[in-house]
């Protein structure tokens, strides 16, 4: 049965997922109508952004010439063009757009002179509440489990989304950990009005990634992630294989703390080769530790109806667990 939150309510769909359509998606078959088309800004140049339709039919999806670059320095002095990528939304009729990382003013303030909701993401309840007074409309709150940038208090869900609850004074969707229907439901228990999932989606039978790195997954434990790059203040979790390995003993053991000496273990380009070679070691690519939790490799479909199934029957039967108090 689908649910009816302020978060369903106010972006028009039916279910309470947010799905993270990642990075590696320019490949794939999106429904182009989707009103949560991503416009992802790590590495590819805003024009690869646009619907395929409307893309320059010369443009090659891995033309180098198009990729600006690999991976961000926390050093770096060429940030990518945001504002080109608002603008691609903004172009592109986009709706909904999902905001994240440092400094989010100007796309905010961009992306709303147009009417669009905004769901920004963070890792602390400070950034949460510095985004609802930029006028966010939704934020989604990424707990230290989540994959990827984690950021640096550590911070798990349990407490950041009940602090959330008690603070932030907007609606929130809870994000980090999540995979299944019990999930879903203590989520919204703690008062989130949905849930964002990426590492689990990447376990679906459309997910445009090799089935070697989605049967990884299914092997994986929760403790198979690794958390790199904490010397620059640029937290992410990985998942854990040799190269990611070695990216936190040269990160733990240099004596110049030299960005440069990592490097090329946190390639970029590596990690997104793993996606379509299938070789979960030849680079790092970005899990949460909720690989401990995924067993199967379902249709999206398939996926959203189980989960969307469980969290009513557990709702249900937490509910049934209160004893109606006596009138003596
Ligand atoms: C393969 C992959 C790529 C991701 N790429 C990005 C990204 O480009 N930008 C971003 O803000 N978050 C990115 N994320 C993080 C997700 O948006 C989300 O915060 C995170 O996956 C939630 O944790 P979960 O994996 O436990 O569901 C990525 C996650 C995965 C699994």
């Amino acid at each position: 049965m689908p649910f009816n939150t302020k978060l369903t309510r106010a972006l028009g769909i039916k279910g309470k997922f947010h799905v993270h359509v990642f990075t590696y998606t320019r490949n794939a078959n999106l429904n182009s109508q989707s009103p949560l088309y991503k416009v992802a800004c790590n590495g590819a140049h805003p024009a690869y952004s646009r619907r395929p339709a409307k893309r320059n039919p010369k443009m090659q999806d891995h033309d180098p010439k198009a990729l600006r670059r690999e991976y961000h320095s926390p050093s770096s002095h060429d940030p990518p063009d945001y504002g080109a990528y608002a603008q691609v939304a903004i172009d592109e009729g986009i709706k909904i757009v999902e905001t994240a990382g440092n400094s989010p003013g100007p796309i905010i303030k961009q992306l709303k002179a147009v009417g669009i909701i905004i769901l920004h993401k963070c890792t602390t309840i400070k950034h949460a509440q510095s985004a609802v007074k930029l006028g966010v409309d939704f934020l989604s709150i990424d707990g230290f489990e989540c994959a990827g940038h984690v950021g640096e208090t550590d911070i798990t869900n349990l407490i950041l989304l009940s602090r959330a609850r008690q603070s932030i004074g907007i609606p929130f969707i809870a994000s980090g950990g999540f995979a299944d229907g019990q999930g879903l439901a203590a989520a919204l228990s703690l008062g989130a009005e949905g849930i964002n999932m990426g590492t689990r989606f990447m376990c679906t039978i459309e997910a445009p990634i090799h089935q070697n790195i989605k049967q990884s997954i299914v092997d994986a434990q929760e403790t198979d992630t690794e958390l790199v790059l904490r010397r620059w203040r640029n937290t992410s979790r990985l998942f854990k294989n040799k190269v990611a390995s070695e990216a936190v003993k040269i990160e733990q053991a240099s004596t110049t703390g030299k960005f440069e000496e990592v490097a090329p273990y946190v390639s970029g380009k590596r990690g997104r080769e793993v996606f379509i070679n299938g070789d979960p070691e030849f680079g790092v690519w970005t899990a949460g530790q909720v690989i401990g939790l995924i067993h199967d490799i379902p249709s999206c479909a398939d996926l959203i109806g189980r989960i969307e199934r469980d969290a009513e029957q557990t709702l249900n039967s937490a509910s049934s667990l209160i004893v109606p108090s006596s009138k003596l």
